[in-house]
């Protein structure tokens, strides 16, 4: 479980507007969470706290009752625009979180400059997420010469590469069209039901939250903050933009977004 208490951060030592004032919010283990509201009003920032990138803030955070340890958590975190190394391969890219955290490695009898390598799982783990998401035939290639659709699959794989308990994705649909969008977020359905890690998507579509999210949490700014929470009742309905409750819904989150704009 993820419990957020009172989280209050300013990245300017008060001289501005926190960026994110007296947030609360609990998460189910294997809940999913989408964080939608308009640019600037603490999505990210949320997201990077959760993530370990922050570490000068004010208020609680806990996982399972311990307070936020990103070197003993697992937590797999999509960054917006993906942030995959350029000057690495996707496989490269894919293994860079193990390394990092020394985890799923073995010793390289092979060669003496490179001492740990992935092991037999690690690498079965990934191979597997690059075919299931139909990128397998791409690992040697480096980042710029992929597709947007492929980078975003890139990210996901590196992000579950160590089978993380917490996902953390910022925006990771947005660079796609609208079809490649939907079926993206459809395949990241398929993989994430595999075991099911609690996660944040931070997203600007109120159907993408509504297809995704089992809580949709709406941020207001000025200063950052949570305006409003709603259990989805679509949560899950595959068909749900054919449901009578839809059209409710998705007015709902709209009217409490731009609220929030015209202030
Ligand atoms: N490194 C930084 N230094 C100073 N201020 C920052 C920094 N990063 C973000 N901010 C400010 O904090 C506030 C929240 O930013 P954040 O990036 O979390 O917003 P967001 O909701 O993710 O926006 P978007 O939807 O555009 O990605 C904004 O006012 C932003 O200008
Ligand atoms: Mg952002």
């Amino acid at each position: 479980m993820i419990s957020i208490k009172n989280l209050t951060v300013n990245y300017n030592n008060k001289q501005e507007m926190n960026a994110l004032e007296k947030v609360d919010l609990t998460m189910e283990k294997g809940e999913i969470v989408a964080v939608i509201g308009a640019s600037g009003c603490g999505k990210s920032t949320l997201l990077k706290v959760i993530g370990g990138i922050i570490t000068n803030y004010q208020g609680v955070v806990e996982i399972d009752g311990i307070p936020l340890n990103t070197k003993k958590n697992l937590i797999g975190y999509i960054p917006q625009g993906y942030g995959l190394l350029p000057w690495k391969t996707v496989m490269e890219n894919c293994l860079l979180p193990v390394k990092i955290r020394k985890i799923g490695l073995k010793n390289n009898k092979k060669s003496i400059f490179t001492r740990r390598v992935a092991d037999e799982k690690t690498k079965s783990l990934v191979k597997g997420l690059l075919n299931e998401l139909e990128i397998g035939n791409l690992s040697k290639r480096y980042p710029v010469t992929l597709s947007g659709g492929q980078r975003q699959r890139v990210a996901l794989v590196r992000a579950l590469s160590f089978s993380p308990q917490i996902l953390l994705m910022d925006e990771p649909f947005s660079a796609l069209d609208a079809i490649m969008r939907d079926e993206a977020a459809e395949i990241f359905l398929k993989v994430w039901k595999q075991n099911r890690c609690s996660t944040i998507l931070v997203t600007h579509s109120i159907d993408e939250a509504i297809y995704i999210g089992k809580k949709i949490v709406i941020m207001g700014n000025s200063p950052g903050r949570i305006k409003r929470i709603i259990e989805n009742p679509l949560y899950g309905e595959e068909d749900y933009k054919e449901h009578d409750n839809y059209k409710k819904v998705y007015h709902l989150i709209k009217e409490e977004i731009r609220e929030v704009e015209k202030r």
